[in-house]
Formats: C-alpha cells, structure tokens, sequence
C-alpha cells in the first residue's frame, strides 16, 4: 500500500513528535498536519484555544474526533453557525459584495427549515443533485484543455487543468463569458484570502489585508449586478436567469437583486479552487501508486470509490472554524462552555481510527465511504458536492481514456498554501499517451 499522507515541502518546518509540537496554524503546520492528526487524536482529541473564542473572553476548541464533528453539524439548533454579526455597510451605505451574501443568508434562510428550502429549491437544481444536467458541459470543457497539452508529454496539472476546469464551469454555470475568468479568478482569490492569508483558526485578515481584499473586490458587487439586470431582462439558460425569474416556493416571492448577488458570491467563494485542490490531490495518489492508476484505469467502476476514498485522505477544506454552543457541552470528556467557537477538523476525522477501519489506506471498495465530512454532513453541507463530484468524476474518465502512465514530472517543490485549505501551488506532471 503507497503511503497516502501528501508529500512536504522540503523546507518545511518540524514535523511534530509530541502534542507539545503540535499547532496547525502556525507558519509551515500545512506541510505536517497529517503528522498532527494522530497526536491530536492520541492526546488531545479536542483541544482548547484559549481566548480564541469568536467574543473577547471566549475559547476556541478544535474538534478531530469524527463522532463530534457528525455530532456539531447534525444539530444546527444546538450549534449553530457564527454568522451572526449584521452585514457591514459602506458609507455611502451601498453593501460591500461579500455582505451580500450576509444579506441573503439572513433574509433567505434564517431558519433551518429555511436552509434546507434554500438548498433544495434553489442550489440543488443548478450544483446539488441536478448538477448532472452539466455533464455534456463539463466534458467539453475537460477535453477541450486536456486536448491543449496531450501532446506534450507533460503538464503543469495544477495551472493547466485542475485550476482552469472549475473556471469554465462555473462560469457556464452562472451564465458569465469566458473572456471574463481572469476577472473571476482575480475576485476568486480575494473572496478566500481570509482561508489562505488569514491568521490561526479564525482566519483574521490584518486592516491592510482586509483593505486589499476590498480593494480586489471592489467592482465584483457591481459585476454581478449588471449581470442580474442584464438577466432579468433577457434571461439566458444560465442559473443567474433562472434566480432572477424563479419564485422561490419557500417564501412565496421573487428574489431581489442583492439576495440573487449574495447566492453568486456563495456559488463563487466555494466553486473554485476547492475543486481544483479535489483534483491535484488526486493525481498526487496516482503517482504515488501507478498500480492504483492501473487498476482504476481498466475498471472504471472503481472510479466513483476511488474519488470519494481520496476526498477523506485528502479533504481540500481541512477545518473551518464555523460553528458555536449555545450551551455548556463536554466533548471526550473535555468541557467546552456556552460561547466557545468550534474548528471543525474535518480532514482530521476522515483519518479517526474509531470511525475508519485501517483509516489512512485508500480502500476502493470501503464500505459507506460517502459519510466522509470533507462535504460536511447534514442539512448544512457543502451545496456543491454534486457538481464537484461529476467534475471530478468526468476530469478522471477523461484523463484515463487519453493518459497511459502518470508520473511526477521535474521541478515539483511539493509547498502547499498556507491557512485552511490543502493546495499545492504547482504539479508538474509526466505522462504516456492512451
Ligand atoms: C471538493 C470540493 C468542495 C469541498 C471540499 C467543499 C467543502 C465544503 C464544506 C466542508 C462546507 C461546509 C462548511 C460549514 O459547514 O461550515 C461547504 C459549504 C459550502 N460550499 Fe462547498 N465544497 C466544495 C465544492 C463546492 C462547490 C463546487 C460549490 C459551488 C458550486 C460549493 C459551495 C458551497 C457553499 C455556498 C457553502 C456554504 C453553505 C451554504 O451556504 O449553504 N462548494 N463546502
């Protein structure tokens, strides 16, 4: 069996040996944190972060433990999302793009019951569970940027393929033009840059980072907003016509303009780059085992397996730091009071010896692979795991049918991103053509 944990930058900092050593958000943690995980789970399955609470005077807890995290994100009542803070205005009191989507959290799902309608009438028929309408789309999309490269023998695989194909997709998706991706891809960046850049496990952004952020975004609001008008008035097979036409059953109304730009920030901040770290660490498992590559080549059944096994090895969001208690709990024994922010390891319980057997092996045939939390679990999942799994699933059948052998290729440093999300930089690979 080929070793599963990613490879590491070789100027990264000390891998951790004791729980002592262990702080996954210091400068270099990324290049160590599947080390990290067993030491967490061993000696400190829920560990505090004092005074890294979301108010003054309060603590953060990591959880790593899988049965926690199923517990905290299947009682949305009892743990609720911190996104309580009113949305920020400028001063002209115009929203910056980002609150839009505050906005349109609070005015269209407020409730639970609203979440779930949320998701089910308005993201599940455009990148939920009727993201199978794309699958002619996608795969032409797929084929046209395999076909730029095929010949070569080689290919940079991050910045030609597994960055460029959530691109296309989304912008076809939304019903943007492609000539605008760099745009998107610009504004992309600055929506994440608290994921990337931000500081420990609340991802706090200092007042220049936030300013530049601002500043790369400023334009992204009005963007979208023209797009909307532009829509409403000559609505085209695109998800932005469809919201500004659809009544949405659950309210009984129309979407506004800022509600449908704040459904669009959300479509963006979570349908890029996500995608994109899914893919990389895929092929990463293929080179680290070309008999992996083989077997799942000749039995394409085993594809579907394969994908979701590397979704739990590999969780391209590895923790995020979005849920609250409103009441005293104890996790393993460990008392966490009422106002604690939780961080979500969700990579970290995808490895959980207690939930998995022989948890760091890829098993194509594991048994109930899919209840993995890289999507999160419950009613407040990731909405997008529909179109990122038939991404994943088209971009591989696609590979397979045109590439041999894989390999890595020359010049690979192996430096992932700082902050929250697993990302090489760059994947140069090698490869024989079908
Ligand atoms: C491999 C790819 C992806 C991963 C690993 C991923 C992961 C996640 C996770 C863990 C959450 C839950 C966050 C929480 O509970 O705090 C989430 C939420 C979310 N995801 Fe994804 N995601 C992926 C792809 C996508 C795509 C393709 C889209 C859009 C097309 C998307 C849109 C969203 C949105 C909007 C939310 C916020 C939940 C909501 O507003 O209802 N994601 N994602």
């Amino acid at each position: 069996m080929a070793r599963t944990e990613p490879r590491t930058a070789a100027n990264s900092s000390q891998c951790p040996v004791t729980i002592e050593d262990v702080d996954l958000f210091s400068p270099g943690a990324q290049e160590h944190w599947y080390d990290a995980y067993p030491i967490l789970h061993a000696k400190a399955p829920v560990r505090r972060l004092p005074g890294e609470g979301a108010l003054p005077g309060t603590d953060g807890f990591i959880l790593t433990k899988y049965e926690d995290i199923l517990r905290v994100v299947r009682d949305p009542e009892r743990f609720p999302p911190g996104l309580t803070t009113p949305p920020r205005r400028n001063a002209d009191g115009s929203l910056p793009p980002m609150n839009a989507m505050m906005v349109s959290i609070q005015s269209l799902r407020p409730t639970e019951e609203l979440w779930r309608a949320h998701k089910s009438e308005l993201t599940d028929p455009w990148v939920g569970t009727g993201a199978t309408r794309h699958h002619d789309m996608i795969r032409a999309a797929a084929a046209g940027l395999i076909d730029s490269w095929i010949d070569r023998g080689n290919v940079d695989f991050v910045g030609e393929f597994a960055r460029v194909l959530p691109q296309i997709v989304m912008a076809n998706v939304l019903g943007f033009p492609h000539e605008d991706i760099p745009r998107m891809e610009m504004w992309g960046g600055a929506q994440v840059m608290a994921f990337v850049y931000g500081k420990g496990h609340r991802n706090l952004l200092t007042a220049e980072q936030t300013s530049e952020q601002m500043r790369l975004l400023a334009g992204f609001g009005e963007y979208v907003a023209g797009w909307v008008e532009e829509k409403r008035r000559k609505p085209a097979d695109d998800m932005i016509s469809w919201l500004t036409q659809v009544t949405y059953p659950a309210l009984d109304r129309k979407l506004t303009d800022i509600e449908i730009n704040g459904i669009v920030y959300a479509m963006m901040i979570g349908g890029l780059e996500t995608t994109q770290y899914a893919l990389a660490e895929q092929a990463q498992l293929f080179c680290e085992d070309p008999e992996l590559y083989r077997t799942v080549r000749n039995d394409r059944s085993k594809l579907r397996g394969f994908i979701e096994e590397a979704l739990r090895l590999r969780s391209p969001t590895q923790g995020l730091s979005t849920r609250t208690t409103t009441r005293d709990e104890v996790f393993q024994g460990v008392s966490v009071p009422a106002g604690s922010l939780l961080h979500l390891r969700w990579a970290a319980g995808n490895r959980d010896p207690e939930e998995w057997e022989c948890p760091n092996d890829l098993k194509l045939d594991r048994k109930g692979v899919t209840r993995h939390l890289t999507f999160s679990q419950g009613s407040r999942s990731c909405p997008g795991s529909g179109i990122s799994r038939q991404e994943q699933l088209i971009a591989w059948t696609l590979l397979m049918d045109r590439i041999e052998t894989l390999e890595y290729g020359e010049g690979n440093t192996f430096e992932h991103q700082p902050g929250i999300m697993l990302g090489l930089f760059r994947l140069n690979l090698n490869f024989t053509r079908a």
